[in-house]
């Protein structure tokens, strides 16, 4: 069967956050504990089978683990391997910032996993400290590479670009596609939060500003064929093995492609990162047949999932990390 929307949109991946926590706290994401365990009420490996029993018997295909900072979730092994184990899921991928990547790498892949995409927003030592308060990107440079000896392709990279913190790391991330079949995509900083506005406008940089570097430093990017319903509009530098993508969510909103359904790890829906709608829908969780009440939650968010979400500073309630990216 196909999910689509009241908007005729294919309602296909699901973007599932484990936990709300994260060892790094990126300056523009603010973490909000470093607690060691869950809190009370994070999704369990059952909630998971349950989920995506629903999910896949709806239609869904695809499944990424977010957080927070999924790798640092204890049972994610068993979490892909009810992926795995769901008939219909073809697709199983996280978004890591991959520093635990060499410690748990094994367990992930014999569970199921099939690719990664790996945040990184700077290739530079000192600069990735500074935006990860602490953080030492050898680690994720290494994790990189075990990607690749692990077939877990292909591997993409996502970096936020934030005026006043990385602009500088265009052209040494963008380098990093020339001899490696690495995917570096430049995203739009989103305005994810209640913070100062007039900050945000400031720290903003379209995709377009991060395009014309790249041409400045590398000639004209040429065009290369990709999903037409992806977010990513995908372009190579001439001569290089890899490819550059700019994800635009501010200046292109791709709404209109928009594919996805979110849980987050308190078990609340967000039909759309861009609006503050979200169906708290831990009570079909604890239902007699979990799985019957996960499908009519699914189906309820999918009948609330907006046209467009405001991409313009607004109030907000929640960062990233207690949503998913
Ligand atoms: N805008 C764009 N991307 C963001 N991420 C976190 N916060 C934002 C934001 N405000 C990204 C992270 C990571 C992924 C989970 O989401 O850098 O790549
Ligand atoms: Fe952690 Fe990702 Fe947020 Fe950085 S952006 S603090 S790695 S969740």
């Amino acid at each position: 069967m196909k999910l689509t929307d009241n908007f005729g949109r294919l309602i296909k991946d699901l973007r599932l956050s484990v936990t709300p926590r994260c060892n790094l706290r990126c300056l523009y994401c603010h973490p909000l504990d470093w607690e060691t365990t869950e809190p009370p009420g994070t999704v369990t490996v059952e909630d998971v089978r349950h989920f995506l029993k629903a999910g896949s018997m709806l239609g869904l295909e695809a499944v990424r683990f977010t957080g927070g900072e999924p790798l640092v979730r204890k049972e994610l092994p068993q979490m892909i391997e009810a992926a795995r184990d769901t008939e219909g899921i073809r697709d199983i991928a996280i978004t890591t910032n991959a520093l635990l990547f060499r410690r748990r790498a094994k367990e992930l892949v014999a569970a199921g996993l099939q690719r990664v995409n790996i945040s990184l927003d700077s290739a530079t030592p000192e600069v990735f400290k500074a935006m990860t308060r602490g953080g030492d990107v050898g680690k994720v440079l290494d994790a990189i590479e075990l990607s690749f000896e692990l077939k877990l392709e292909p591997v993409k990279l996502n970096a936020v670009m934030i005026r006043g913190m990385n602009e500088g790391e265009v052209v040494p991330l963008a380098k990093l596609s020339l001899d490696r079949p690495l995917h570096v995509r430049f995203l739009e900083y989103m305005h994810l939060d209640n913070s100062n506005p007039e900050e945000y406008q400031r720290r903003f940089i379209a995709g377009a500003e991060t395009k014309a570097k790249l041409e400045r430093e590398f000639g004209p990017l040429e065009k290369v064929d990709s999903d037409p319903s992806a977010p990513a509009r995908v372009y190579k530098i001439k001569g290089s093995v890899g490819t550059i993508g700019f994800i635009n969510p501010v200046t292109e909103a791709f709404c209109s492609k928009c594919s996805r359904l979110r849980l987050t790890s308190d078990k609340a829906m967000r039909p759309c990162l861009l609006t503050d709608l979200e169906m708290d829908i831990a009570w079909a969780f604890e239902a007699q047949n979990p799985v019957e009440a996960i499908t009519d939650a699914i189906l309820l968010a999918t009948d609330r999932k907006p046209a467009f979400g405001n991409t313009l500073p607004t109030l907000r309630e929640r960062v990233m990390i207690g949503i998913g990216g």
